[in-house]
């Protein structure tokens, strides 16, 4: 059966299944057949909740089973009924009334299910038999991975109701996107049978006002929607990103069927001397994201991924996110097309390549990859090797040829760590880990010497992209010392100088986001690799404003010491040098009641970056000014100046004590019905609202109403903070959270569900 596009479900088209599912640890070839006992769950669900840490991964690598009963409903008769796995982890086989009817090894892309010729007048059973295994005949398995691809059927699953000739797939293209008159051309791909007569396509805009309409006979299994010259249309732009509808009807003697697709306009174009966006170009400075959670492993609905890509975004303040090392959530390119965020998107795997038949399978996610995704505006390139690889003629030659013949739009890439490899891609796309260099910074810039040599590519120069940098390098938690915080707040701002300052370097992607869980043979030993900007919560680390403060101070003012503010928190004592990430033109120091420094950012360390760090060091004082070991410890004040005016204000005190628990939710508001998901950030500050990094404290989480709390109700803050989720439960009401601690009064917050 032809891959599925899953979008979002179309109402009376699509309904989801997510609710009245029955899970169960193993498989018994009895619940092919009956219904089986087990616990009820909702989808998106894992198959083991795990610790934030030091647990057994191999918990999940083992089979699990899912059933659901279908009761028939009238709609059903003389129409085509499928259902749809958005993403099922991994190797599933599903039976349908006894019948095995598919079995899909991508844990990332998903796949259809048809129940027409099984379905009887009563109830349908469909078991679905997942196996978390590490299955060495399926990408990425077969090494060893730095990630943990957790068991469940963790996406959501919908139920399609559509004529007997229906709409499979849309690819829409936009050619000449520039052109003040636009075009647009869009392949309709139908799946079934019947005689069609046409197909109706209806442009719409963002309000869903209609700019265009065309009806188009259809030949074949295709119809081919074309239009042409139409004014006033906007590009899709990061700070403006303008989406349009396509709304299409198929009309055949077998009924109608209706279904939508999102598109934008935009050129992106990777070159020689640098990306290319819309014609203008665009230094590309962003991270890479792995999908997991704390606790849910990869089993977070829509709110959360959306979530994810608005802190990448507005949080961070990148203008691109890599999906290492596998297709994502639609959800989140959903919210990247949205919000304005490049996408480079790839296929599952590490380092391993496996057999021919694995090998085959991996060609098959290249095809799974562009076919849910190649109308998303947002993504600019189809990574198409197995991440850092060796080279692998044949089975790369195919992979891109696969991906660009299914989509002729967009350039190739593939991560690779080897020098010289070769180029089959079009974008030369590398791993910038700087080895056999630990400890020293001043060799951390990237070693641009990785770019390929002409004898490699035949060419004097190909579009180069950094695609990861730092991580392992400089694994650094948010409660390691400041110190360390410090060099690890270098190591990325001297990474991104160096791409800023060579127009023949498209951007530089870091490792990575987030902190993610991995096997025991990567990480710190506790099943965590802390490689990212932020915590598994999303809490910024110190590095995060490294990037964050390279924005434009339009789009938010940044001001971020990098310091705990105290006197023997660095070795010998003090707070020198101290890096401040802003986006102000200047920082104003002020310690105890007398002394003030003004410093401006340091241009000649980082010439390049838009927005250079302020470096307070030994050059601004006198050695007995401020610090000295045994002299008295004051409160201090940091000022951000914008056109000498003071713009934005942080104080440090001298004596900080538990003062608040803040407890932070990322909104107040869920939609019950669609079982919303919030995050929530618990923090203990001190008397003027900093975070007290080294609180030993434990946190009670009771939730009272109709949420459920993702993980377990009493934990720790781990550098000061601590995060959960709340998953609301379907009903509506007031979802009252109290968060306890020994130390500090208890805080209670109220949510809606409604
Ligand atoms: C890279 C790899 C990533 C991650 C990173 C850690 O080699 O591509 O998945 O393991 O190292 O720095």
């Amino acid at each position: 059966m032809r891959r599925e596009s899953f979008d979002h479900p179309i109402p009376g088209r699509e309904t989801p299944i997510n609710l009245g599912w029955t899970f169960a640890e193993g498989f018994e070839p009895a619940w092919i057949v009956a219904p089986m006992p087990g616990a009820a769950v909702e989808l998106p669900h894992t198959a083991v909740e795990l610790p934030f840490n030091y647990f057994d991964e191999k918990s999940y690598q083992r089979p699990f089973t899912y059933q659901r009963s279908l009761p028939w409903e009238e709609r059903f008769a003389g129409r085509e009924i499928s259902l749809h796995f958005a993403g099922a982890m991994a190797d599933a086989v599903v039976w349908v009334n006894g019948v095995e009817v598919a079995r899909h090894t991508d844990g990332y892309t998903p796949f259809a299910v048809r129940l027409t010729p099984h379905l009887t007048k009563g109830d349908t059973l469909v078991t679905v038999r997942i196996d978390g295994s590490e299955n060495p005949e399926i990408p990425p398995f077969g090494g060893r991975i730095d990630y943990l691809t957790y068991a469940g059927l963790y996406r959501e699953v919908a139920l399609r109701v559509t004529a007997p000739r229906w709409i499979e797939n849309v690819k829409v293209e936009t050619p000449d996107p520039l052109a003040p008159a636009k075009s647009v051309r869009a392949r309709v791909i139908l799946g079934g049978t019947g005689d069609s007569a046409e197909v109706e396509a209806r442009l719409l805009d963002a309000a869903g006002g209609e700019v265009a309409r065309a009806a188009v006979p259809v030949a074949g299994d295709a119809a081919e929607v074309a239009f042409d010259g139409i004014e006033g249309l906007k590009l899709w732009q990061l700070s403006d990103p303008a989406l349009y509808t396509l709304a299409l009807t198929l009309r055949s003697d077998a009924g109608e069927d209706r279904t939508t697709v999102r598109f934008g306009f935009r050129e992106a174009r990777f070159t020689p001397t640098g990306f290319m966006l819309n014609g203008a170009p665009l230094k590309l400075m962003g991270l890479n994201r792995h999908q997991n959670f704390p606790y849910s492993g990869y089993a977070q609905g829509r709110r959360s991924q959306e979530r994810d890509a608005e802190i990448v975004k507005f949080d961070l303040g990148c203008n691109i996110v890599r999906t290492s090392h596998y297709p994502q959530s639609t959800w989140f390119l959903d919210r990247c097309d949205e919000i304005g965020l490049l996408v480079f998107e790839e296929i599952p795997g590490w380092q391993h390549i496996g057999g021919p038949e694995w090998q085959a399978r991996s060609v098959d996610n290249v095809r799974g990859m562009v076919e849910r995704d190649w109308n998303h505006p947002s993504i600019v390139i189809w990574g198409v090797r197995i991440n850092e690889s060796q080279d692998s003629h044949d089975f790369y030659a195919e992979t891109n040829r696969v991906a660009r013949a299914l989509d002729p739009t967009r350039q190739t890439g593939g991560v690779r760590y080897i020098t010289d490899s070769e180029l089959l891609e079009d974008v030369y796309t590398m791993n910038d880990f700087v080895l056999g260099e630990f400890e020293n910074p001043r060799t951390n810039r990237p070693r641009m010497a990785l770019r390929p040599r002409r004898e490699t590519t035949g060419r004097e120069a190909v579009p180069y992209l950094i695609t990861e940098y730092n991580g392992h390098m400089f694994p650094t938690k948010a409660f390691d010392q400041e110190q360390r915080q410090a060099e690890h707040v270098i190591r990325h701002l001297e990474v991104l100088d160096a791409a800023f300052g060579d127009p023949a370097v498209s951007g530089a992607i870091g490792w990575c986001a987030f902190d993610y869980n991995t096997h025991s043979d990567f990480g710190s030993g506790d099943r965590i690799c802390y490689h990212g900007v932020s915590t598994m919560f999303r809490e910024p680390k110190f590095a995060a404003y490294a990037y964050a403060s390279q924005r434009d101070p339009a789009e938010g003012l940044v001001m971020q010491p990098v310091s705990f503010f105290a006197r023997g928190e660095r070795n010998i004592g003090g707070v020198l040098p101290l890096v401040v990430l802003t986006n102000c033109d200047a920082v104003e120091l002020r310690y105890g009641s007398t002394l003030v420094k003004r410093v401006e950012p340091d241009r000649e360390r980082f010439p390049h970056l838009p927005h250079p760090p302020v470096i307070i060091d030994h050059r601004h004082f006198r050695p007995e000014e401020m610090g000295l070991w045994g002299m008295t410890w004051e409160d201090s004040t940091i000022i951000g100046l914008r056109d000498g005016a003071p713009v934005m204000t942080r104080r440090y005190v001298a004596d900080p004590l538990p003062t608040t628990l803040e407890v932070a939710p990322d909104a107040t508001r869920l939609d019950a019905a669609a079982r919303d998901e919030v995050r929530v950030i618990v923090r203990a500050l001190d008397q003027v609202g900093n975070v007290l990094p080294f609180l030993v404290d434990t946190i009670g989480i009771e939730v009272d109403g109709p949420a459920r709390l993702i993980g377990p109700p009493r934990s720790s803050l781990v550098g000061g903070t601590i995060g959960f989720w709340l998953r609301a439960t379907g009903e509506a009401g007031i979802v009252r959270v109290r968060v306890t601690s020994d130390r500090l009064p208890a805080a209670c917050i109220d949510l809606r569900a409604v």
